[in-house]
């Protein structure tokens, strides 16, 4: 989706949120923040807030009542991916004009179109292997992976004869909207529950807006006593309210994240996420050979010294309008956060793939372009619009940055989505390892 903070959005929230502006130029995104009028859980008459799906609001306090105070990361992981009620396992997520935001994808077929040019490459790179896996992680209804395969099909037959096209994809509603979406292409799809659960494969994993749906671990540089330290702020339940309160870090892999960073401005706020590296950890050792392209929006370490979101990216939205509050319409809205890419990287790194390239999405997108001038038609108006918005520093093109990974590749030549973008490890403000 269209939900990282770009400049103008994130002058809006320094003025409390009121609502989103630039980007696609979509009216909804004018709408100012509107306190939703509702009724709490079970008739208890709230003020001013709506906390949404009854069910989830009342297992959330229930396990509050029992255990005490949550981690956001506990939180966040209810409200979006609880196996009934969460917002995305639900099927209640709707992406584009329609539905709460928008991502690359629904921008129109023009991002599959290119995406399907680096893949085609990363096919011939990788010696044109006859049984050459993409592995899609986040596919939600299965749009981009038609974009993808019916591009392929199009510009290189014999690519796409070869293509398995594997989903990763835990929740059954989503299955079932891909399977419809994807039915054209018969047994050229097939579907695992978890990235635990996959064979390693020769070919590309790929993610767009993945990690940034991750559940996170909020925290605050505080002074306590004059002195600097870090404290997590948990979800509690008082006087009728989800509230948050603070407490030492819950979580000793959160104190050893904190422990990387540097030069943090005191009370600035910040997301931990623990499932990015998680995640990156399991993937590393099913990449037999080739590449983990991963397309989302975040910070690298050097940004956090000037801080650019002193209270943190936390966004939280429905209807293409920010909602000020996580504690508002639990697991009817969305809730994202920027991911920390030097800290992913890293922990590749450590897994043991290669770091092969960093840039944002208009140079990754432009490289295609320069090297498969015909992916973009010069007499498709609607292309041309999509580009625009794919490309535009203002809109999408910025705001999106892409990272590759690789095992067992050729290091020389860089990827063409690479080919204008600096060299990755400085970028992503990492020391070459020895
Ligand atoms: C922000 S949406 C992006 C959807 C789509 N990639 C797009 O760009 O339009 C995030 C998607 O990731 C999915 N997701 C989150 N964690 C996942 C996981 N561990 N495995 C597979 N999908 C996951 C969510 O269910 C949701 O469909």
């Amino acid at each position: 989706m269209w939900r990282a903070i770009s400049q103008d959005a994130e002058k809006q929230r320094e003025r409390n949120l009121t609502g989103k502006s630039g980007g696609l130029n979509h009216s909804e995104g004018q709408q100012s923040l509107q306190c939703l009028p509702g009724m709490g859980f079970a008739g208890e008459r709230c003020n001013r807030l709506n906390h949404g799906n009854h069910e989830l609001v009342e297992l959330i306090r229930s396990k509050i009542r029992t255990d005490g105070p949550v981690s956001f990361a506990w939180f966040m992981d209810q409200a979006l991916y609880h196996p009934e009620h969460g917002y995305y396992s639900s099927g209640r997520a709707k992406l584009g004009r329609r539905g709460d935001y928008f991502t690359n994808v629904s921008v129109g077929p023009m991002f599959g179109q290119l995406l399907a040019f680096q893949i085609l490459e990363i096919w011939e790179r990788l010696g044109r292997p006859t049984t050459f896996q993409i592995v899609e992680q986040g596919a939600h209804e299965g749009q981009l992976a038609r974009d993808i395969l019916r591009a392929l099909a199009t510009i290189s037959p014999a690519c796409f004869d070869n293509v398995r096209y594997h989903i990763v994809e835990p929740f059954a509603v989503l299955q079932k909207a891909q399977a419809n979406r994807l039915s054209e292409f018969g047994a050229c799809i097939e579907w695992s529950s978890s990235l635990e659960t996959i064979e390693r494969f020769v070919g590309i994993h790929f993610s767009n807006e993945l990690m940034d749906s991750m559940p996170v671990h909020l925290v605050r540089r505080a002074n306590i006593g004059g002195d600097r330290c870090w404290v997590e702020k948990l979800v509690s339940w008082q006087d009728g309210h989800f509230k948050f309160v603070e407490a030492p870090p819950s979580d000793e892999r959160v104190a050893e994240q904190l422990g990387t960073l540097r030069d943090v401005p005191g009370d600035a706020e910040l997301e931990i996420n623990l499932s990015a590296l998680d995640w990156i950890t399991t993937l590393s050792p099913k990449l037999e050979r080739g590449y983990a392209i991963a397309i989302d929006y975040g910070y690298v370490i050097a940004d956090l010294s000037s801080l650019r979101h002193p209270a943190g990216t936390l966004q939280c939205r429905t209807q293409h309008r920010l909602i000020e509050s996580p504690f508002d319409s639990i697991g009817d809205c969305d809730i994202t956060a920027h991911i920390n890419w030097s800290a992913i990287a890293h922990r590749a790194e450590k897994a043991g793939l290669r770091i092969d390239g960093f840039t944002d999405q208009h140079h990754f997108l432009t490289g295609i372009i320069a090297k498969y001038p015909e992916a973009v038609q010069a007499d498709d108006a609607s292309a041309r619009r999509q580009l625009q918005t794919l490309l535009h520093p203002e809109m999408m093109g910025r705001s999106f940055q892409v990272l590759s990974l690789s095992r067992g590749t050729e290091a020389g030549e860089r990827l063409s989505g690479f080919q204008f973008a600096r060299a990755p490890l400085r970028q992503l403000d990492l020391r070459p390892t020895a």
